[in-house]
């Protein structure tokens, strides 16, 4: 396994009032060095992230689209999902190794097959850090409650879910749909969050999701996102604690500021997506891959770890 690019991508300060306004901007992954938390020259808006690299703050990882099927050995576009979460797995431990807690936002599975859930709690546990994990388009939300988070869901309801954490505040919420590709927030989940918001309006706070709540430039993966995302948008423009959006879903690294929020996609620890593209295609270019988050008091660092699977069997 190679580390092959590890950056800072992001960071965020305090709120600031402006227009508003989305500015998506796709940051490829033609990143180079192996020391960890490194940032590149010439990127704005480093100079704390570097502070907080020294002073070494806390952090989680998020990790996506993983899409585990029942069988470990099996293959999808001649790519093994299996190995590439482990490669994955083995640059965070080594780079990461202390992490606060780790989240994995979608798409864990392939097939919604329990094994391949069992398989993805046992990879992420050597994070050894609390894990908490919401459903995408390709997952079994009911199953993954029960079973990642001891809870039984009605039936329609969402798999919301919320903690604390170094004085900051997750929120996790379910984007899929039974039987679509696309995702829905819905009315009930987005009212709790709205009112969630406005009861410590005060607490930073980080929403995680599956699906783009914002487009990514890419035609195919546009017309599968969130139906309901202007009303999603409308709440969380109203909530300036709302320090970082992430998402997964797009299999691309992606970042947008939205007020003063940003927005920003994780790489899949499967294959990658073309970015900016029409129709479906890998990008053969760019690795699997997660990413490190450094929480301040009130802003967030991000960078991203990326693995090749050089020397390493697939299957
Ligand atoms: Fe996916």
């Amino acid at each position: 396994m190679l580390v092959t690019a590890v950056r800072p991508v992001s960071n965020v300060a305090a709120p600031q009032s402006g227009p508003q306004a989305a500015n998506p901007a796709v940051d490829r992954c033609d990143g180079a060095g192996d020391q960890p938390y490194a940032p590149r020259e010439g990127k704005p808006l480093l100079a704390l992230g570097i502070a907080w690299y020294v002073e070494r703050k806390p952090y989680f990882i998020q990790i996506s689209d993983s899409h585990l099927f029942e069988d470990p050995a099996a293959r999808l576009w001649d790519v093994a999902p299996d190995p590439h979460l482990d490669a994955v797995v083995d640059a965070l431990a080594a780079k990461a190794p202390d992490p606060e807690f780790v989240i994995v936002t979608g798409d864990c599975s392939a097939d919604g097959s329990p094994e391949s859930y069992r398989r993805l709690r046992e990879k992420v546990a050597r994070l050894s850090a609390p894990a908490y994990y919401l459903p995408g388009n390709h997952d079994d939300a009911p199953y993954m409650a029960r079973y990642l988070a001891d809870r039984t869901l009605a039936r329609f309801e969402k798999f919301t879910q919320v903690f604390d954490a170094c004085g900051w505040r997750v929120v996790m919420l379910d984007s899929s749909v039974v039987g679509e590709d696309g995702g829905s927030i819905g009315n009930e989940q987005r009212e709790w969050l709205r009112a969630r918001l406005a009861r410590d309006p005060k607490m930073p706070t980080i929403v995680a999701m599956h699906h783009n709540p914002l487009p990514v430039d890419s035609r195919w993966l546009d017309k599968m996102t969130i139906s309901d995302a202007p009303a999603l948008l409308a709440v969380l423009d109203t909530a300036p604690q709302v320090r970082l959006v992430l998402f997964g879903h797009v299999h691309q690294e992606f970042e947008a500021k939205r007020n003063a929020t940003i927005y920003a996609s994780v790489p899949s620890t499967f294959f990658q997506f073309k970015p900016r593209s029409a129709d479906f295609g890998r990008d053969e270019s760019c690795t699997a891959g997660a990413r490190i988050v450094r929480l301040g008091d009130d802003n967030v660092a991000g960078t991203i770890v990326r693995v090749a699977m050089e020397g390493r069997r697939a299957s």
